[in-house]
């Protein structure tokens, strides 16, 4: 039977009531927000796509999981279940578990970090670029050409450089490397998916030269998704197969279990070597809790241990990258300039092509950010000059590689219907081009400065 539709994988068994609010409304609440996003209420928003990050819907056998959970400080169950599923997905000895993923980056990154060090990556993610700088250590992005041209084809555009890697990691000498980090999806660079001959490579230059190499892998099935129908000889191989493979390449692991464990709050650190795990673990207990349970309650546990399973279902997956797919052709075909192809967790609208009016250093992917919500309470994230941008010594802007906005989908809360109102928005959002304007930062805190920064619209 030659049916096209593919449909959510799961029926609705609770519901979340949507705020709606009209136009006006939504001019006076941005306006209050400071024309960030991260700054409005939650009920001010139609379509959340600030972030994938915790926002996907639990299982009814995640929810039955947390009467489960057992809260006991020490050995708990729910420990030793959630041990035992990062144990064999990862193939790591050693587990930590964290509140989040940056708890687990701050863990790792301080103690290999610090001044005279360099972190190498395809592209390092904000929390993780920031916990390493923070450190004092320099963090350095060398994803492929190809990653940094939304419109180039490339079937793993978010591959790292690996001939630039080996000339960065002698140029700076393998004992200054702090570690190499493979950033899979890559996020900041497009949600674009890393092949497994790349993240092979990585494990084959940074063990020639002694060097650590670490995977950021929140967004580990879904890269398994691409790999099983982009590259040659993994048709055949089973989803969490794929991952366990390119898992053992590395030497450690961080994840963010907000993501790929379909839960709203956890993380992890894996590592293979025990020195370097009993380290992290002294800094686990300081701040995060005891070995057993990091910052996470049993109950999280449970939800983290049955989520990573369900995540590899083929019918989940596919549902998953061919909606985002869905949502990105659809844009793409009313000729919104986009990171093509479409990654995995979001489309990313290319906004300094789009918006290309507005003068990069009038922030084009802020204001389309500010644009979508006003026409269509739609709530996105700019990645792009905002986020990644620094200034020179004349406080003249140094603009990001890209100037993005994406559009993160929640995992398993949004229909059909919803994503065909948020194309309706754009077919607005292409009609009112002509009259975006730019935008001007009128405060900024020092790190991460677009979770707080307040902006004003240039007149
Ligand atoms: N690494 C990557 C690749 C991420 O995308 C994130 C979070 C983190 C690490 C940090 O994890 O939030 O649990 O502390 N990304 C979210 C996002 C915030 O919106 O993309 P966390």
């Amino acid at each position: 039977m030659a049916i096209k539709t593919i449909i959510e994988p799961f029926k609705i068994k609770m519901v979340e009531p949507i705020t709606m609010s009209t136009e006006e409304e939504r001019h006076g609440f941005l306006k209050k927000a400071y024309y960030n996003t991260f700054l409005l209420d939650s009920d001010q928003v139609i379509i959340d796509f600030l972030t994938d990050s915790g926002t996907s819907a639990m299982s009814a056998n995640q929810w039955a999981g947390l009467i489960n959970g057992d809260e006991s400080y020490a050995g708990s169950r729910s420990w030793k279940r959630m041990e035992k599923v990062v144990k064999e997905l990862t193939g790591m000895e050693f587990v930590l578990p964290t509140h989040q993923g940056r708890a687990a980056e701050r863990i790792i990154y301080s103690h290999l970090g610090g001044k005279g060090k360099y972190f190498i990556s395809n592209t390092h993610f904000d929390t993780t670029r920031a916990n390493i700088e923070f450190s004092g250590a320099k963090a350095i992005d060398i994803p492929i050409e190809e990653g940094k041209h939304p419109n180039e084809y490339h079937p793993f555009k978010g591959n790292i450089d690996t001939k630039l890697l080996e000339e960065k990691i002698i140029e700076f000498g393998p004992e200054n490397i702090g570690a190499v980090i493979l950033t899979i999806t890559n996020n900041s660079g497009g949600g674009q998916p890393v092949s497994m001959q790349n993240a092979r490579e990585v494990g084959e230059i940074c063990h020639k030269h002694g060097v650590l190499y670490l995977q950021d892998m929140c967004r580990i099935a879904e890269n398994a998704y691409f790999v099983n129908h982009r590259e040659a000889g993994y048709e055949n191989i089973a989803y969490k197969d794929i991952a366990k493979e390119m898992m053992s390449f590395a030497d450690g692991a961080v994840m963010s279990a907000k993501k790929d464990a379909l839960v709203n709050m956890g993380g992890f650190l894996s590592l293979k070597d025990e020195e370097l795990a009993n380290a992290c673990k002294n800094l686990l207990i300081i701040t995060e809790g005891f070995t057993t349970y990091g910052g996470l309650s049993g109950r999280d546990m449970e939800a983290i241990s049955i989520g990573l399973e369900e995540v590899f279902e083929p019918d989940y997956l596919k549902y998953r990258i061919r909606s985002t797919e869905y949502l990105g052709n659809k844009l793409s075909e009313m000729g919104i300039p986009l990171m093509l192809p479409i990654g995995g967790h979001a489309v990313y609208v290319d906004a300094r092509e789009f918006y290309s009016n507005i003068p990069i250093d009038q922030y084009p992917g802020q204001s389309l950010v500010c644009d979508l919500y006003t026409i269509g309470g739609i709530r996105a994230v700019e990645i792009g000059s905002v986020m990644f941008g620094s200034y020179d010594k004349n406080g003249k802007l140094i603009p990001a590689t890209m100037d993005l906005v994406r559009l993160a989908i929640p995992r398993r809360v949004y229909t059909q219907s919803h994503i065909e109102y948020v194309i309706e928005v754009f077919e607005e959002i292409i009609k009112r081009k002509d009259q975006a304007k730019g935008i001007k930062i009128i405060y900024e805190p020092d790190f991460l400065r677009h979770f707080t920064a307040k902006f004003e619209p240039i007149n």
